[in-house]
């Protein structure tokens, strides 16, 4: 089963060919981070644009170095959200347009569940059931995953998701775009005890809250303007993976999770990955990582993620229209509720 996966959901034009919902054939990302650097974010406008630009040739390339035609194809796999409008409307039109005209079924992907399949494309891939941590630029959320399409939602972000945290404090500090990354590396050069940052746990809640703390760095920095980027930048980073590690694994126990499983942009971080690996492993906790190529956003994971889709017959139709805000399918997760009962 081959399946052409497309992602234009934010920033990055992206098309791959899955097989299997396993096997990466090609996986092609166009990165737009030159055209949003001078502005320390992402310039929707501009993101659309760029999309209608790139589309056609990131498609051609993915296949192409899949060895594929679209003949051979069994279903095209598209992002309908959540995202930035313009940017999903790219790959949507795009995706429904290829396949009115190859008569080659459509599926509509959330970019959510995309994200927690990129870790069906590794060598070790994990068993149902399992907490997925979704932690990216636009999401900070866990999932209680029963099963193929079942997401119960444990827990989200109160306000800004850890990634966007990121970018907001790295646009303070006036240290580059995207800021996850720069600032994964500053902190490796910084001592995490020099500023203490507080760490939002939010007692007696799964939730999280990550704007309080951007707001601390916001303080600190007008008041010590002083301090060296690199103790602030680990004094932030240690706030932010601490309570990741906490109630992921917290979470985990108190639903008896035996596995989890991390997906998004943050789930690049390398502070992140290691002491959720020794973390978990003293509570006896199988932890999931996708490699860190496959954190970020890409379109191998939609596709991956179309595959049981296409199993259950779920085709999209040709009026398909993407949804900024998208929640993972809360519905299918209430009749497993009740069924439990
Ligand atoms: O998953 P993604 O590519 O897009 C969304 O769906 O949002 O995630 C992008 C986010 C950005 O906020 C970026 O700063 C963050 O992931 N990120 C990181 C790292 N690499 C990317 N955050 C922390 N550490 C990293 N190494
Ligand atoms: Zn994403």
């Amino acid at each position: 089963m081959r399946i052409l996966g497309i992602d234009t959901s934010c920033d990055d034009t992206s098309a791959a060919v899955v097989e299997d919902g396993r096997r990466m054939l090609s996986n092609v990302v166009s990165s737009q981070n030159d055209i949003h650097l001078k502005f320390s974010g992402i310039v929707p406008e501009l993101a659309s644009r760029k999309h209608i630009e790139m589309i056609w040739p990131v498609v051609r390339e993915a296949l192409d170095s899949a060895g594929s035609e679209i003949s051979d194809l069994d279903a095209i796999a598209v992002c309908k959200g959540p995202g930035l409008i313009g940017s999903l409307l790219v790959g949507c039109s795009f995706a429904k347009s290829l396949s009115y005209a190859s008569g080659i079924p459509l599926l509509g992907i959330n970019h959510l569940e995309g994200h927690i399949y990129s870790n069906f494309l590794e060598a070790e891939s994990p068993d149902f059931p399992f907490l997925a941590l979704v932690v990216s630029g636009g999401h900070t959320s866990l999932f209680n995953v029963k099963g193929p399409g079942i997401y119960c939602e444990v827990a989200r972000t109160l306000d800004d998701a850890a990634g966007e945290a990121y970018d907001k404090v790295a646009k303070l500090l006036g240290v580059g775009f995207p800021g996850g990354p720069v600032i994964d590396k500053l902190s490796r050069r910084g001592d995490p005890t020099k500023v203490n940052f507080p760490r939002p746990y939010l007692r007696g809640k799964s939730d999280f809250s990550f704007s309080g703390l951007k707001t601390a760095v916001l303080y600190h920095y007008n008041k010590y303007p002083d301090t060296p980027v690199e103790e602030i930048a680990a004094g932030f980073q240690a706030s932010v993976i601490d309570v990741l590690v906490k109630k992921t694994l917290d979470e985990a126990l108190r639903l008896n999770l035996k596995a989890v499983v991390l997906s998004g942009g943050v789930s690049a971080n390398s502070e992140l990955r290691e002491r959720i690996l020794n973390k978990a492993s003293e509570e006896g906790i199988r932890v999931f990582l996708p490699s860190v190529e496959l954190c970020t956003d890409n379109a191998a994971m939609i596709a991956a993620a179309g595959r049981h889709h296409l199993i259950a017959g779920d085709i999209a139709p040709m009026d398909l229209s993407p949804k900024a805000y998208l929640p993972l399918d809360k519905r299918a997760c209430e009749v497993v509720e009740q069924s439990y009962r």
